[in-house]
């Protein structure tokens, strides 16, 4: 009883704040005692108080994705929604049938292929949520992009991966705690079931409040149950790392994705609520001779260790290499480069570590919001993701990209394919064919 007349209180001062876009209502720790969480609905984003664990404060405040608003405003009518954050789950008491319900994340935190030979994974880039968010239009920003997400997850079935390449938030324009922005957007995959891991962009830990450091998100990414991991300290950014994709058994690697961070540009030494570890924060926005180092070396040790069993291997970061600007140039590109190419201003020689792992066939990055072509240079498709948030300049059409890679076990090969999927729901297979031009070169990185 008292909790109920808590949360009318609650819903009461909500609905008294209406004029206030995306407010933020501190909840009552009273609520969080009995371990679940309950929700409450503010005039736009739902905001969701969730129990103890995890390492989330009982304080904590979160807003629920759009899309799921609807069955929130619903239940709370009725009852109690509740989220069980120590389950990665939702339970809702009142048996909404037409909701979609939340899936938990049942894998085992392997990835693997599955029976029939294939995986599939989502590129989302460039999401960039929390720009004006004061602003009623932020607001309708967010959920614009969520929209996209959900629209490609419906539309392509049994993505086995998404990939975060950068930007999903845009840091410097978040006053508040950057972490309800990221829960908001890994929200697509987590509420879904679908395994999820990031990398970071230019953008994603400006954030002038606490806790918006990389270090700070990526901990913070990883409690939630991303399959995102730190790098070594002592190696320039922070989500640094490599993910094996196992065969339908778990049991062998076949594939491997290189996961770099391409670097942050901000120099600024934020403070780090979580381990203060401000070493961590490089001001370069490109992959640093030590990172290649550090591939180069763990992969000698993985090859060493797994006696060369992987068949097929990809990378993927934020800020495009050197090496697209070649391949643009001077190569058959297949899409657009509506943008130019803001590629990295220094090369430390990465692309020519990757020319010596015969397993690396695929690069794709972010960024440039106005690209999405993919060109073949030296046996390594280099290739944009689509524009996936309405946040970020350009007004692009927005969408992702997939990839499906196929195992053979007959003649024990990895191969893939791409395409993109629009925020419509329209799949293009078939990019437009772009021919070297040798009088119309780039051939310095822009800014
Ligand atoms: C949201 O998307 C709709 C079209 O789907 C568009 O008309 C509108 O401008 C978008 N809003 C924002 C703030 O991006
Ligand atoms: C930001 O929110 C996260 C998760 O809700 C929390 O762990 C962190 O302590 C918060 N940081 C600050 C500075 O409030
Ligand atoms: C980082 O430290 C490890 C372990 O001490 C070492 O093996 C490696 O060479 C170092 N890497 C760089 C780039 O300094
Ligand atoms: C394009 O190819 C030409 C000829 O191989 C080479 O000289 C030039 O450096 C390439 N362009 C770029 C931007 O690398
Ligand atoms: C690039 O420009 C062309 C021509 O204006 C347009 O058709 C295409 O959709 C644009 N590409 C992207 C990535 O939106
Ligand atoms: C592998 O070989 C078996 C037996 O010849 C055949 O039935 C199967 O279709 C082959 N699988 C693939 C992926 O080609």
């Amino acid at each position: 009883m008292k909790y109920i007349i808590i949360l009318f209180s609650i819903i009461l001062i909500v609905f008294q704040q209406q004029s206030a876009y995306g407010i933020k209502i501190p909840i009552s720790n009273e609520f969080a005692k009995s371990g679940n969480g309950n929700v409450i609905v503010d005039d736009h984003k739902s905001i969701i108080n969730v129990g103890v664990g995890n390492g989330i404060n009982q304080n904590d405040l979160y807003k629920i994705p759009p899309h799921h608003q609807d069955d929130i405003k619903d239940s709370t009518k009725k009852g109690n929604f509740q989220f069980n954050h120590n389950q990665n789950n939702i339970n809702n008491n009142n048996n909404n049938k037409n909701q979609q319900s939340p899936q938990p994340l049942t894998n085992s935190r392997k990835l693997k292929f599955s029976n029939d030979g294939k995986f599939k994974i989502a590129q989302f880039t460039d999401i960039h949520f929390g720009e004006g968010e004061d602003k009623s239009w932020g607001v309708k920003q967010d959920i614009n992009s969520t929209q996209v997400m959900n629209t490609i997850l419906d539309s392509e079935q049994d993505v086995d991966l998404i990939l975060f390449t950068g930007d999903l938030i845009t840091g410097n324009n978040i006053i508040d705690n950057a972490s309800i922005y990221w829960i908001e957007v890994i929200s697509v995959a987590k509420y879904r079931g679908i395994p999820w891991a990031i990398t970071f962009g230019n953008h994603d830990d400006l954030a002038s409040g606490q806790g918006g450091s990389r270090v700070d998100l990526l901990s913070f990414d990883i409690d939630l149950g991303s399959f995102s991991k730190f790098g070594p300290r002592n190696v320039s950014g922070v989500s640094n790392y490599y993910l094996e994709i196992f065969d339908q058994n778990g049991i062998d690697p076949l594939s491997l994705l290189w996961i770099f961070d391409s670097g942050d540009g901000s120099c600024n030494t934020k403070k780090n609520k979580i381990s203060n570890q401000k070493s961590f924060e490089k001001c370069n926005t490109y992959i640093t001779k030590n990172q290649v180092d550090w591939y180069k070396d763990t992969l000698a040790q993985y090859n060493n260790e797994n006696k060369n069993s992987i068949k097929w291997s990809g990378s993927f970061f934020h800020i495009p290499l050197q090496e697209y600007m070649t391949v643009w140039n001077n190569q058959t590109c297949y899409g657009w480069n509506n943008d130019s190419i803001a590629c990295q201003p220094e090369n430390h020689g990465l692309f020519d570590q990757f020319k010596l792992d015969p397993t690396l066939k695929l690069v794709s990055v972010g960024h440039n919001h106005g690209n999405d072509f993919c060109g073949n240079l030296d046996g390594i498709d280099l290739c944009f993701g689509r524009h996936t948030g309405y946040g970020g300049y350009g007004t692009w059409e927005r969408g992702a990209r997939i990839f499906e890679l196929n195992y053979d076990p007959n003649q024990s090969t990895v191969d893939y394919k791409t395409w993109l999927r629009f925020e419509t729901g329209e799949k293009v297979e078939n990019q437009i064919k772009h021919d070297p031009n040798i009088n119309n070169q780039q051939s310095i990185c822009t800014n």
